[in-house]
Order: C-alpha cells, then sequence, then structure tokens
C-alpha cells in the first residue's frame, strides 16, 4: 500500500502509507497526484489533510531512485498540484518530515505538528540539493537567516524550534484529528508560500554559512550550491528560482560526490547482522561490567551508563579505580556543561554506578568488555579472572591488534569470546568493529550487535588478523606514508595532500594528536616477525626514543607551543635525510598527485586482501571502518568506492607499476587479480 484516502468530516485526508519511513518513491508521488484530483471533487469537503502512517510523515525522497533516470510525475509536479488544490490542504506531521517530506508540507497552507516532529531540509548530506522547491519556499515562510542556518548544513528543527520560527503553524498531541478540525481562517488569509513576499537578504547569514560549510562539509559542492540557491530568494521571481533549484538538483544527482554519499548512506543502513547472528539470542545488556578505566574503559562504562546499563568498572587496585571513577566524573562533567544533563542526574549516576578492586559480585552481568593495557599478559590474567568470576556471560576484549583467537583459547568456553574494538573517544565515535573470532558463537556476536544498537553505534563485523581492518589499513598506509619520506615527499606535504584530498588532518598531525607512543610500542611488539627485507623507516622510532611523542610532549612532528599554531618540526628533515641515506636511496621531490595517489594505491590494496582473507565481509564495511574510524572523506565514498570509481583496470596496471619497484611491500592483492580477471569491480562483489 502507498496512498489510502479517507473522509473525515469535512476533511479528505491523503495518508502516506510506506512505512516504517514513507519514502516517497514514484508510487507515492502518482497516488498523491490520483487522491488530490479525487478529493477535490467531493463537494462535501472543505480541506485535504496530508499525512503520514505509522510514527513519520515523510522521511524523504527514496534514495533508491537517484541512480535511476526521473520518472513521471516527479516530485515538483506533486509540489505544485498541493499547493493550486482548489481545496486547502493541511499537513499533519508526526516524527521525521525531512527533505522531499517537508517540501510536501511546504506546499501545504497549513502545518499542525505534534512534540515529536523534526523538520528539515536534509539533502546536502546526499550530495544534492532539495529539488522541490525546498530551497525557495522555506526563506520566504522562515526567512533567509533560519534557511540559511538549516539547508546548507542539512539541519533540521525539533518542533518547538519549528514552531516557533513558523514552519509549523500550530502544535497539537493529534495532529491529524487537529487539522481536519482546525479553523483555516488564519490559514486561507495569506497567500501560498510562493506568493509570499521575497526574504530580506541577509549576506552576514550568507558568509557565515560559506564560512561553515568550507569547514564542516570541506571540498564538497552541495553546501555551497543550497547557499546560494537560498539567497536567490532576495531578488528572484518564485518560478525562476525554482527552475534554477532544479536544474541544480538534476545536475548534482549524478555527480561522483552524490554517489558516494549515497554509497556511505546505504552502507550504514546495511550494517546488519548476518542471518545465523540475528536468529540468535543476546545476553542482557541491563548488567555490564567494564574491567579498565583509561581513556577507553571510562568512556565505555560512561556510554553503557547513558544507556541505562547498571555498570561495574573493575580496575587492578583502589587507587586505579579512584582514578577510572575521576575520568567517569570528568566525561559527566563535560556533558553537564554543554547541557545534555543535569547536575543532579549526573551525580546520581555516578554514585549509582559501582567502581572497584578485584572481581566480586560480577555473576548476573550479561556482558563483561575488558579494556586493560594492551598486552597480552595483562589480557590473560584479566580473562582468567573474568572467566571465573562470569561464568555466564559474554566475553569481550577492546584489544586494537592483539590475536583473539589466542585469548579465547585461555577460556574454558571459547565461544563466549569476541572483540568489541571500540574508537576513541569510546562514548562519541559511532563506529564498532565486532571482531568474530575463531570460536565466537552467533549468540556472543548477537550480543555485540544489541550492544551496537543499545549505543547508537555502527557495528562492522570484522574477523581476526593484527589490527583488523581499520588498524591493518591505518598501518599500512602508515608505512607507505614513510616510504614517501625516505622517497622524497615531506611529510608537511602528505598532511597537505590528505587535506586537499577531503581528510579533516593530515597523517602526521593525527599521530601527533593521538601520541607517537601507541604505535611505537606496537612497531616494537611486532619486530620479531617483521620481515627483514621489508623496508623499514626509524624515523619514528627516533623521534620516540628522543622523547617526541607528538602535542602531550611539546614536540612531534610539528612543534606545539601554547596559543600558536602548529608549525613542522625543522628536526624531522635530519632525520629523515640520516635515514634516507641509510638505505641508499637519493631523496627527490615528488608531485602531490603522485603522493595522494601512492598513500590511496595503499589503502586499496590492504583492503582488497582484506576482503580476499574474508576478515571484511563486503567492500562497503572496509569503506564505512575507513570512513567512520579514521577519517576518509565521506563524500568520497571510501576507499574500495574509490577505487571502483577509478576503475579496477586502473587501479591494477598502477599498483603492477609499485609492486615492480617493490614486490615485497607492494604485493598486489590476489583479489585484484582475480576481479580484473572476471571484469568486476569490488562493489560488484558486493551485490554477490
Ligand atoms: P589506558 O592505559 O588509558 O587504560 C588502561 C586501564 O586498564 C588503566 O586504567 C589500568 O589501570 C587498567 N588496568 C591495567 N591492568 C589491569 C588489570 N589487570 N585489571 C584491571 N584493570 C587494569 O589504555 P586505553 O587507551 O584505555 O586502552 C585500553 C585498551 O583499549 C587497549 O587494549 C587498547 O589497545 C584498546 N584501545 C585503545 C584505543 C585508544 O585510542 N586509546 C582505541 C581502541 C582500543
Amino acid at each position: 500500500m502507498s496512498i489510502v484516502t479517507d473522509i473525515r468530516g469535512t476533511a479528505g485526508v491523503i495518508l502516506i502509507d510506506r512505512v516504517p519511513v514513507n519514502a516517497i518513491n514514484h508510487d507515492i508521488r502518482s497516488g498523491i497526484l490520483d487522491a488530490l484530483a479525487e478529493l477535490a471533487g467531493n463537494p462535501s469537503l472543505d480541506r485535504i489533510v496530508l499525512a503520514g502512517a505509522g510514527k513519520i510523515f515523510a522521511a524523504g525522497a527514496d534514495a533508491g531512485e537517484f541512480s535511476k533516470p526521473p520518472t513521471d510525475p516527479g516530485l515538483p509536479k506533486v509540489v505544485a498540484a498541493i499547493e493550486a488544490s482548489s481545496l486547502p490542504v493541511v499537513a499533519a506531521i508526526r516524527g521525521a518530515c525531512l527533505g522531499g517530506g517537508l517540501e510536501l508540507a511546504l506546499a501545504c497552507r497549513w502545518r499542525i505538528a505534534d512534540q515529536t516532529a523534526q523538520l528539515g531540509l536534509p539533502e546536502v548530506v546526499l550530495g544534492v540539493v532539495p529539488g522541490s522547491g525546498g530551497t525557495q519556499r522555506l526563506p520566504r515562510l522562515v526567512g533567509m537567516e533560519t534557511a540559511l542556518s538549516m539547508i546548507p548544513q542539512g539541519r533540521s528543527l525539533k518542533a518547538a524550534a519549528a514552531c516557533e520560527a513558523g514552519l509549523v503553524d500550530a502544535l497539537d498531541d493529534d495532529p491529524l484529528k487537529a487539522a481536519c478540525e482546525a479553523d483555516l481562517a488564519a490559514a486561507l488569509a495569506r497567500p501560498p508560500i510562493s506568493a509570499m513576499p521575497r526574504p530580506l537578504a541577509a549576506p552576514e547569514a550568507a558568509a557565515a554559512a560559506r564560512k561553515t560549510a568550507a569547514k564542516k562539509m570541506r571540498g564538497q559542492r552541495a553546501p555551497a550550491e543550497a547557499i546560494t540557491l537560498v539567497e536567490l530568494t532576495a531578488d528572484t521571481d518564485f518560478e525562476t528560482g525554482l527552475a534554477k533549484e532544479r536544474a541544480c538538483f538534476l545536475e548534482l544527482r549524478s555527480t561522483a560526490e552524490c554517489a558516494a554519499l549515497r554509497h556511505v548512506f546505504f552502507a550504514e543502513r546495511a550494517a546488519r547482522p548476518p542471518a545465523s547472528v540475528k536468529a540468535a539470542d543476546p545476553q542482557s545488556l541491563d548488567k555490564t561490567v567494564v574491567v579498565g578505566g583509561g581513556t577507553m574503559g571510562a568512556g565505555i562504562a560512561y556510554a553503557l551508563m547513558q544507556s541505562g546499563s547498571a555498570v561495574t568498572l573493575v580496575e587492578r587496585d583502589d587507587e586505579a579505580a579512584t582514578s577510572a571513577r575521576a575520568r567517569v566524573s570528568g566525561l559527566l562533567d563535560a556533558a553537564v556543561s554543554r547541557g545534555l544533563t543535569s547536575a543532579d542526574k549526573a551525580a546520581a549516576q555516578l554514585t549509582s554506578m559501582r567502581f572497584q578492586a578485584g572481581y566480586d559480585d560480577l555473576q548476573d552481568g550479561g556482558l563483561a568488555i575488558e579494556a586493560a593495557f594492551e598486552d597480552m599478559a595483562v589480557k590473560k590474567d584479566v580473562l582468567a579472572a573474568l572467566d571465573s568470576a562470569m561464568p555466564d556471560a559474554v566475553l569481550a576484549t577492546n584489544t586494537s591488534y592483539l590475536d583473539i583467537d589466542k585469548m579465547a583459547g585461555w577460556l574454558a568456553d571459547p565461544s563466549r569470546l569476541v572483540g568489541l574494538h571500540f574508537f576513541s573517544p569510546a562514548h562519541i565515535m559511532k563506529l564498532l568493529e565486532i571482531v568474530r573470532g575463531k570460536a565466537s558463537s552467533d549468540m556472543a556476536l548477537a550480543t555485540g550487535f544489541a550492544l551496537a544498537k543499545r549505543l547508537g553505534k555502527l557495528p562492522v563485523m570484522v574477523g581476526v588478523c593484527d589490527g583488523f581492518v581499520g588498524n591493518r589499513m591505518l598501518q599500512r598506509v602508515r608505512e607507505a606514508a614513510e616510504h614517501l619520506l625516505l622517497d622524497g615527499a615531506e611529510f608537511t606535504q602528505i598532511d597537505r595532500v590528505m587535506t586537499n584530498f577531503g581528510y579533516a588532518m593530515g597523517l602526521y598531525m593525527t599521530q601527533d594528536l593521538s601520541g607517537l607512543d601507541i604505535a611505537w610500542a606496537n612497531r616494537k611488539r611486532q619486530a620479531d616477525n617483521r620481515d627483514p627485507n621489508r623496508r623499514y623507516s626509524r624515523v619514528q622510532d627516533e623521534m620516540c626514543a628522543a622523547g617526541r611523542l607528538g602535542r602531550k610532549s611539546g614536540a612531534g612532528w610539528y612543534v606545539y607551543e601554547d596559543g600558536a599554531k602548529p608549525v613542522p618540526n625543522p628536526g624531522v628533515a635530519a632525520l629523515v635525510e640520516a635515514e634516507a641515506e641509510r638505505h641508499g636511496i637519493s631523496r627527490r621531490p615528488m608531485d602531490d598527485d603522485a603522493v595522494l595517489n601512492t598513500l590511496l594505491l595503499a589503502l586499496i590494496n590492504e583492503a582488497a586482501g582484506l576482503l580476499g582473507e574474508g576478515i571484511a565481509g563486503r567492500a562497503a564495511d572496509v569503506d564505512l571502518v575507513l570512513v567512520h574510524g579514521y577519517g576518509f572523506p565521506r563524500f568520497r565514498g571510501g576507499p574500495l568506492f574509490h577505487a571502483h570509481q577509478i576503475g579496477i583496470a586502473t587501479i591494477h596496471e598502477q599498483l603492477k607499476e609499485l609492486e615492480a619497484g617493490d614486490p615485497l611491500v607492494w604485493k598486489v592483492a590476489p583479489l585484484i587479480e582475480q576481479l580484473v580477471a572476471d571484469g568486476k569491480g569490488f562493489l560488484d562483489q558486493d551485490a554477490k
């Protein structure tokens, strides 16, 4: 079912019924047109009410239609028909009224919403501008400044704010009933939005919106185009503005940017457990245990507490338990100062959380997550203690790199261990790698997915290897960058090409921020297994040994002085030169394109390795990990989407060239060879 009509008193109701989100597709559009024609001819009616079935109005156009040619009737035709209807149309709004949904509502003469309503035009998030009058009607209704604060960032307003802004005319707990019965005198006393006076220009608000777009959505076209279209309303008649908007929408929907953003959007929606895991019953998460209350453990415990779980945090001694408590308390204080919670509630939450040394009284917890030091001996002690203290729980490790299968072997029942790899800060970052060990049961994995849902995280299931998906790729790109430095690139150049590509921060600036010592410890751990023939740069090790650990030590790749902008560390050049000399390399300047391409090829080849080995299940999963955990620009879609766009044959050819220069480091992943032979791309794999 897509459109349902009904008569209520003197109102003809058109219900958009495509639950759960009432996405507007061809059937909805033509159904609305038919219903309008049918109801307008009914002489006993004095209005038409447009509403959504279920809990929402309409979440927007069906993004699945974006990649297909537009079909008649398009949304602009429906919007125009609503506005031109001989009976006034009233929108009754619950929940999401977004994108095309709001464009329908803006064509109505009156908008009544309940408290759950959320109204906005988030099209830029998918790389397009509104295409059915949103940029032209919204400023005429709410003014230029409000429209500029919404459309270019895809920001929506909740019911009360929308009412205050004039976007919603009335609030009512039963908007459908209210819309059927409301006195429409005021609505009919004003013209439809397209005939309202032009809004006043707001050059300062436009400049501010441009600045925000340049900062938060750097490199993307849609936000800037949206600003221009909104500004147009101050001095352009409605029809001209509408035509420009439509042309811009149609052009943008076929850009690579739009395709990339859609890819990530659909990948996010597809991030669900496989069938066998879905069928398993997860453990209860009402009582949980976190072991280790450092950077990660405190964040995880805080997130669990916010989700309503009764958390016990276990530390190695009383002093460490007190420090862990202070860390969680700090997170609560930050939430209070940001207005996310009240001081009273925060204090009550802290009191209700248990902090203890040792493993007493944990037996009724459903899940324990260990976030102790990244050290196998420590992990062994912790898991042995949990094995006897919580015989029925699912046990999870937050390890970044270590072998989960080995850890599982220490347990009486290895099937109850999974990896739950959070990202820092754990209470904020959405990504959660759910690591499936060889023995992990479906129930243990289902508990990981249930946890992701409860905490609002994005789950991606991965297999066991050193670093799983994200950190293994990070290590590879770091290695590629170190080699580029030895060959002649500059670290500032690497950071620059990455930010130009769309990263918020380059590799070296990021390393300084997180501290060079973490990767150093990891390289020491891996030293025994490193192939002595593989080119290894000691530059970072030497920096670490000299105490240059990044921002926290005042210097790393950059130098940090209080209040000043970081400047490149002049000491790096000599270290790099000396290391290049040790390798017998005479450094030569490299151009930016070559540097960027090499970094991307390293990511792509490693990702292909992960897919081929089955560590990652889908190309889209790799992209999600890189976009959500490692700053890969969302509007580029992720490394494998990017590779797919370039074409597997080109990627293969370029990798082959690199392989010829250094066969050990650049060995082409077998999956790439296979895809070339089959004439397929990375994303075709996912469609299987
Ligand atoms: P951290 O050093 O900040 O905290 C570790 C905590 O574990 C300390 O509070 C320590 O007292 C406690 N601890 C150590 N041994 C213990 C034991 N036997 N029993 C109970 N508690 C014990 O370390 P961080 O950064 O929080 O890392 C924890 C784990 O999370 C590591 O496995 C790390 O690889 C992983 N991880 C770290 C990320 C990061 O960005 N820092 C990101 C993702 C994972």
